[in-house]
């Protein structure tokens, strides 16, 4: 190692990455007693002010009832019950909670969550380091790995441990170092620009999500008094492109509500419509979590909700490797992750392809415009087809 002074130091988990997946991990380590120490890139004001997702699903707020977070996540995040779909400006909706018995979600935005769950660790003498430059896993594949980076100061640290949580998003190190052979590789894409803006406009009533021939658009709370928005574009759309009176004008138009007021837009920015999977999850001492393994189209809203059940199979998986020496749900920790990621990529590839192609015939055509009306239709007609919806909703 090169750097000013060198500093060697040893723990059970090195996690990296401090988002929605490495922040939930590191929690659930604390509460099983495992120790770790997370390794974050950016600072502590960017991670707490990165707003993304929205909805944390039923199985996402049970993963910390169960760890006994709850009170540290859910309180006082509103139960998410009821969904609106607008279908050519007619009102249809669709209540969760009734048709799963019960099993709704909570609207918690990203930033409240990861804020919460930051405190927590920190608060619960958690290690979390942020401005960690080139944190570098070494040694995954054998039996001692260590991961150096340094730190804001210039130092160099290299931390010894038995395992290493990749939780550093699609673009990090952890998956990057892995051997190309090691990795399966599985990609799509939508073919389907996005435009989304968060502003401060008062929410919905309801997540909304409107199916036109002028395109699809969805509204979503975040928090009383900000929403995000979400505008079907052309998939090279520029900003340019989309300025804001544009973007109001085609949000009244596709939700059919010519009395939706605008307001300041506090970020615009284009979502990539596609999904990518690689498996398996793990190579050897380093396992791969949340967004690091795999990505999703914000559709159905799974994104946080796959990096938290990922954690708390993983949080699962180590407390028995290092409490009890059983190294077998680790073993199983990759099939068992990858069987829910690919029940998630079917829901948002159906819901995906049904919301849009029942509105914008340009995109498929008219005859499969007329099946997706239909699949759309049947939500409203057959209890099955809406508790199958709801099933998937709610986390599976
Ligand atoms: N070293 C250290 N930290 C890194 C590095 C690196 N080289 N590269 C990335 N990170 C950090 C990022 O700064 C970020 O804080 O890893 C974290 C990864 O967080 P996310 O990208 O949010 O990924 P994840 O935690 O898996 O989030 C899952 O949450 O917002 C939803 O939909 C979103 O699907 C996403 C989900």
């Amino acid at each position: 190692m090169s750097g000013k002074t060198s500093r060697r130091e040893s723990t059970e988990v090195v996690v990296i990455g401090a988002g929605p997946a490495g922040l939930t991990l590191a929690n659930l380590l604390r509460q099983a007693g495992v120790e770790c120490v997370v390794l974050e890139r950016q600072s502590r004001p960017y991670v707490e002010q990165r707003q993304r997702a929205g909805i944390l699903d039923h199985h996402g707020a049970r993963v910390f009832e169960e760890w006994g977070l709850a009170d540290t996540v859910l309180a006082g995040m509103p139960q998410e019950t009821r969904f609106e779909f607008r279908v050519d400006g007619e009102q249809r909706f669709l209540d969760v909670s009734a048709i799963t018995e019960g099993r709704s979600g909570r609207l918690v935005p990203q930033q409240v969550l990861v804020g919460r769950l930051l405190a927590r660790l920190l608060e619960s003498g958690g290690d979390l380091r942020f401005e960690a430059a080139e944190v570098t896993p070494h040694g995954v594949g054998g039996a001692a790995p260590t991961v150096t980076y340094r730190d804001a100061e210039g130092r160099t640290h290299e931390i010894a441990c038995s395992y290493v949580a990749g939780c550093d998003g699609h673009h990090g190190v952890s998956r990057a170092g892995v051997p190309a052979h090691a990795l399966t590789t599985y990609s799509h894409d939508y073919g389907i620009g996005w435009l989304t803006v968060l502003a401060d406009v008062p929410p919905p009533g309801f997540p909304l999500m409107a199916i036109t021939a002028h395109g699809f658009a969805a509204h979503f709370p975040r928090g009383p008094r900000a929403s995000r928005f979400y505008l079907q574009c052309a998939p090279d759309a520029t900003a340019a492109d989309w300025p804001d009176e544009r973007i109001w004008a085609q949000l009244r138009l596709r939700l059919a509500d010519k009395d939706l007021p605008d307001g300041p837009i506090g970020e615009k920015a284009f979502v990539e419509m596609r999904s990518h999977v690689v498996d398996p999850m793990r190579y050897g001492r380093l396992f791969l979590v949340g967004d690091a393994a795999h990505i999703i189209t914000p559709m159905g809203g799974k994104g946080m909700n796959l990096a938290v059940a990922d954690a708390d199979v993983l949080a699962r998986a180590l407390r028995a490797a290092v409490r009890e020496g059983d190294e077998e749900p680790l073993a199983a920790y990759s099939a068992t992750c990858l069987e829910r990621v690919w029940q998630h990529q079917e829901f948002s590839r159906w819901m995906t392809e049904m919301t849009h192609e029942a509105g914008d015939e340009s995109l498929a055509g008219p005859f499969r415009r007329r099946l997706a009306r239909a699949r759309l239709d049947r939500l409203f007609t057959s209890g099955p087809a809406a508790r199958a919806f709801g099933d998937m909703m709610a986390g599976g």
